[in-house]
């Protein structure tokens, strides 16, 4: 393995490290000059600060011998270990395959453990500690930074951790939402309605949950959810799972349930998105995340 892409580097990496020793060398070379003899008088440079004058003698021998000793260390580590461009070195070392034997011995050191649970059921991983214990590291790794490190959520990420759920929450739905990741498309409804009718909507919304509410305008607002707001939500407001429209009459809430936040919703609509994870993790993996979030609400069981 190479890392190099072309040829053209290789040979400009070579020449470029060569040419830094040979070029040390010749600076070394031409700066010397014999010892003087016994009883010569050394010249000066004539460079003088304060009166402070500098004589112009040679470069000590300890510093000469010691600057070829370098170089020859130098050449020599060119020649056994990788610096030169592609070549290896003499002792062939190449880091890019070390890194991914090292790599190879991981997996297969750990594929047995995975193994164990590409077969075992969900709701069972969702109840055997080690199974629980890898799950919650995953999730910590994968998920944390979107839904929390206690999976709680926040505004716009869902709670994991509670028995409401946008897409399901049976083992295969919850393992189908991780595979495949999910999109959740609220229109905007700012094309039909004026604000005031958003907010009265609000009020409605509001009301189906036993939130605080002003009864007058709850009338007008069920009106307009009959007309627009049925085909997702349900004419109970309970919500439709495969669209991933969220139930509106329960006390979990994805953006919250002020009226100002739920006007903004109306009208400007929501885009949101749960990336795939198909690409990223193994299938052995995802079963595993899946065991874990399940268990989560789902703790009889275990
Ligand atoms: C980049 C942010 C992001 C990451 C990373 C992420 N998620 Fe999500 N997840 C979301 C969003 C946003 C949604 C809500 C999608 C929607 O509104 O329909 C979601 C939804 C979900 C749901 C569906 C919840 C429900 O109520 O149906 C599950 C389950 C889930 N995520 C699990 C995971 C797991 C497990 C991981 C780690 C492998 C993960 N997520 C990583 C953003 C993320
Ligand atoms: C085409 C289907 C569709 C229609 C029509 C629709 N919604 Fe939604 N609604 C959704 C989806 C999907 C989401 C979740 C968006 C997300 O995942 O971010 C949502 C989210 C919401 C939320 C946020 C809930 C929370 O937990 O924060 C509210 C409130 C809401 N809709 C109210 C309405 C009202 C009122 C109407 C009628 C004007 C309406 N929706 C029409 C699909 C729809």
């Amino acid at each position: 393995m190479n890392s190099f892409e072309s040829v053209g580097w290789s040979i400009w990496i070579t020449v470029a490290s060569l040419g830094g020793v040979v070029f040390c060398l010749y600076v070394l070379f031409s700066q010397l000059k014999g010892q003087p003899k016994k009883g010569e008088t050394i010249s000066e440079t004539g460079h003088t600060w304060d009166g402070i004058s500098e004589y112009d003698t040679p470069l000590p021998r300890w510093w000469v011998s010691m600057f070829l000793i370098l170089t020859i260390i130098a050449l020599l580590y060119l020649a056994l270990y990788p610096g030169l461009g592609s070549f290896n070195g003499l002792l062939n070392t190449n880091q890019a395959k070390e890194v991914l034997q090292a790599q190879e011995e991981i997996e297969e050191r750990v594929q047995p453990v995975y193994q164990k649970y590409a077969s075992m059921p969900i709701t069972e991983i969702a109840q055997d500690d080690e199974a629980r214990a890898i799950g919650q590291r995953l999730f910590l790794n994968n998920c944390a930074q979107c839904h929390g490190s206690d999976a709680q959520g926040s505004p716009s990420f869902p709670n994991l951790a509670d028995d409401s759920w946008l897409w399901g929450g049976e083992p295969d739905q919850v393992l189908h939402t991780i595979t495949e990741g999910r999109r959740g498309i609220m229109p905007a409804h700012n094309a039909m309605m004026n604000p005031l009718q958003a907010a009265d909507l609000a009020q409605y919304v509001r009301s189906l949950s036993n939130l605080a509410h002003d009864q007058t305008r709850v009338v007008p607002g069920k009106k307009l959810y009959d007309q627009d707001c049925v085909a997702c939500h349900a004419a109970d407001g309970t919500g439709n799972q495969m669209l991933g429209a969220p139930n509106l009459t329960d006390d979990s809430w994805l953006y919250g349930s002020s009226e100002d936040s739920i006007v903004y919703g109306i009208l400007n609509g929501r885009d949101n998105q749960m990336p795939a994870q198909k690409a990223v993790l193994s299938p052995e993996q995802i079963r595993l995340l899946a065991g874990w979030v399940w268990g989560l609400s789902n703790t009889e069981q275990q």
